[in-house]
C-alpha cells in the first residue's frame, strides 16, 4: 500500500467512523404534545425541562433537556455523537438518519423525548473496535463519498436494509435509500457498495 493509499485509507476509516461538528438549534417556548413521551409525562410537556434517557448504540445517557429539543439536537449538542449529520433539518435529506428499535427514523424531525427509553443507534455504534462494519467498508472500497456529509444516513439506511433483506435486489437498493439525498451524486458508488456489503456479510465479512 502506497504512503497516499495508506493516508486516504486512514482519514477515510476515521471520517467513517463518526466525525463532525456541532450546530445549536432554536425554537419558540411553547408547550408541546410529543407521542411516545405521553405516557410517562402526560399530555402537555414543558415549558420545564424533564429528564430523559436516551440509550445510544448501547449506553444509557441521562439528559435534564428542554422537551422541544430534537433528537438529532440531543445527539450532537449534548451527547456530543456528531456522526449523525444536520444538513436540511427539515426531513427531507436523510443525513440526520438514525436507527431507533431498529428501524431508520429522521433524528431531525422527531423530539428527543419520543425516543426515551428506545435503543438508538448511530453511525458510532457500528465498527466494533477498528474493524469497521461491512457497509462501512464497502463505502472505503467503492469510493461512495465525496464531501461525505451524506454518509452517515446512507450507511445507516445500507445497515437496516441488510438486517431486514441480506439478499436485497439493486431495486430494492435503491428503494432502500431513496430517502437520502447525495448533492455530490455518489449515487452508483453508494448503490454498489451496498450491494458488496451484502454479499460480503453472505460470505461472512
Ligand atoms: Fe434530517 Fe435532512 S437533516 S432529513
Ligand atoms: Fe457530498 Fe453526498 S458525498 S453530499
Amino acid at each position: 500500500m502506497s504512503d497516499q493509499q495508506h493516508h486516504d485509507g486512514l482519514s477515510r476509516r476515521g471520517f467513517i467512523k463518526g466525525v463532525g461538528g456541532g450546530i445549536v438549534g432554536a425554537a419558540s417556548l411553547t408547550a408541546i404534545k410529543p407521542a411516545r413521551a405521553v405516557e410517562k409525562y402526560g399530555d402537555v410537556v414543558g415549558p420545564d425541562n424533564v429528564d430523559v434517557t436516551l440509550k445510544v448504540n448501547g449506553k444509557s445517557h441521562r439528559l435534564n433537556i428542554d422537551p422541544r429539543i430534537t433528537l438529532l439536537d440531543a445527539l450532537r449538542d449534548k451527547l456530543d455523537y456528531t456522526g449523525t449529520k444536520r444538513a436540511c433539518n427539515r426531513g427531507e435529506c436523510g443525513s440526520c438518519t438514525v436507527l431507533l428499535d431498529g428501524k431508520t427514523v429522521l433524528a431531525c424531525s422527531m423530539l428527543a423525548l419520543d425516543a426515551d427509553g428506545a435503543d438508538v443507534e448511530t453511525i458510532e455504534g457500528l465498527a466494533n473496535g477498528e474493524q469497521l462494519h461491512p457497509v462501512q467498508q464497502a463505502f472505503v472500497e467503492n469510493d461512495a463519498l465525496q464531501c461525505g456529509f451524506c454518509t452517515p444516513g446512507f450507511i445507516i439506511s445500507g445497515v437496516a436494509l441488510l438486517r431486514e433483506n441480506p439478499s436485497p435486489s439493486m431495486n430494492e437498493i435503491k428503494y432502500a435509500v431513496s430517502g437520502n439525498l447525495c448533492r455530490c451524486g455518489t449515487y452508483p458508488h453508494v448503490f454498489k457498495a451496498i450491494d458488496d456489503a451484502a454479499k460480503a456479510m453472505k460470505k461472512g465479512g
